[in-house]
């Protein structure tokens, strides 16, 4: 049942090629123009919206902020996200021109339900992001966009995420779509280079030996930290959360704009850090602000180990190693950068000898707030 496996972490990990090519798949008609049938919410009914509000917790969470940058990028849709236990007691305001977007792997979170349900009672319309069929929040929800990841055993999420972004892509091109003139002609661009993502996902898959290497060396390490900026910054906070969830290592990730205002005092020699770096082509120059926070903590002392695009070689004289994953649009790079990051996570709970499917206190779904 493990598919060769050692483990349903490494399966899984493994089949996210799959998942974002199933998630994507039918979701487009002969002519390329993106079909959302499944979505039970009018075309009018969503023309109205003027504000997304996207709940969930963990790893889901995660997937929602990269939706915001992508959502608000291709729409101008107002995106928020809140982790669904805050949402819920925090007096929050949504209402018909709101659409509360929740997003869960398993479909019964007891906080994300929770806050579906009092969106509903503030009138807002609710579309469910899922992986399970016939589970809770869907149920609950005005209409459902299934994630086609398959079943996900490990507690750690891996495909899950992948599926998640994916879907709240789909979604936001959609909208994007619908908003009509260069909002629709850019949706049908991203939509052709999403396409391509699950063959770059595999050739990422194909480049980890180095990265297992690595993690296995690191097996004794005490702290390990993240930096990301953009979409890169959840996959920074997505990759801090699989190693403390499976290799029970202190792991913090952080938005690399933030380092001067405190993190950089963390900072001594042999420190490692993960640093999630943004395509050459992302706007406002991102990518050369990274590049110097990389030779800013290079320079007192860290170990840095940079995920950076094929071709960018502004990284290489401060990076001690350099993680390759393909070129894509800047918004696409999350369903590329997270895979080494997952990959590391196993490959060092696995050479500390832990169970990397059923990490101690954890559940697979929290079934209660
Ligand atoms: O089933 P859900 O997507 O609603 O679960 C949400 C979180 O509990 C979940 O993502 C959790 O953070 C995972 N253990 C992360 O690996």
């Amino acid at each position: 049942e493990k598919g060769g496996y050692e483990t349903f972490m490494e399966k899984e990990i493994h089949e996210q090629p799959h998942a974002v090519a199933d998630t994507l798949l039918g979701r487009t008609d002969d002519e390329g123009r993106l079909v959302l049938d499944e979505v039970r919410i009018s075309e009018e009914q969503l023309g109205q919206i003027d504000r997304i509000v996207v709940v969930a917790c963990g790893t889901a969470a995660y997937s929602g902020m990269v939706a915001k940058y992508a959502i608000e990028h291709w729409t101008r849709i107002p995106v928020e996200v809140s982790l669904a236990h805050e949402f819920r007691y925090s007096d929050p305001i949504a209402d018909a021109r709101t659409l509360v977007v929740s997003i869960s792997q398993s479909g019964e979170t007891m906080d994300t339900l929770m806050a579906v349900k009092h969106a509903r009672e503030l009138g807002a319309l609710t579309l469910s992001i899922c992986n399970t069929h016939g589970s809770t929040i869907p149920r609950e929800s005005d209409a459902v966009l299934y994630t086609h990841a398959g079943p996900e055993v490990a507690v750690a999420s891996t495909k899950g995420f992948s599926a998640q972004i994916t879907a709240a892509y789909v979604l936001g091109l959609y909208l994007a779509q619908m908003r009509g003139g260069e909002h629709a002609v850019n949706a049908q661009a991203v939509m052709r280079e999403l396409r391509n993502l699950p063959e770059h996902i595999q050739t990422v898959l194909d480049r980890m030996d180095r990265v297992i290497e690595i993690a296995r060396f690191m097996a004794d390490s005490r702290s390990v930290l993240f930096l990301g900026r953009n979409v890169g910054y959840p996959i920074a906070l997505e990759g801090a959360l699989k190693l403390k969830e499976i290799a029970y290592i202190h792991a913090e990730g952080f938005a690399a704009g933030e380092l001067k205002h405190g993190p950089i005092a963390l900072i001594e020699p042999g420190q490692p850090v993960f640093i999630v770096v943004p395509g050459p082509d992302t706007p406002h120059e991102l990518h050369k602000k990274v590049v110097s926070n990389i030779q800013e903590i290079r320079a007192r002392g860290a170990r840095t180990l940079v995920i950076a695009e094929d071709g960018d070689e502004d990284v290489v004289p401060f990076a001690d190693e350099v993680i390759r994953v393909p070129a894509t649009l800047p918004l696409l790079m999350p369903l590329l950068t997270i895979v080494p990051l997952q990959i590391f996570a196993l490959h060092l709970a696995t050479a500390k000898g832990l169970d990397v499917d059923q990490p101690r206190n954890l559940a697979k779904s929290v079934t209660v707030e």
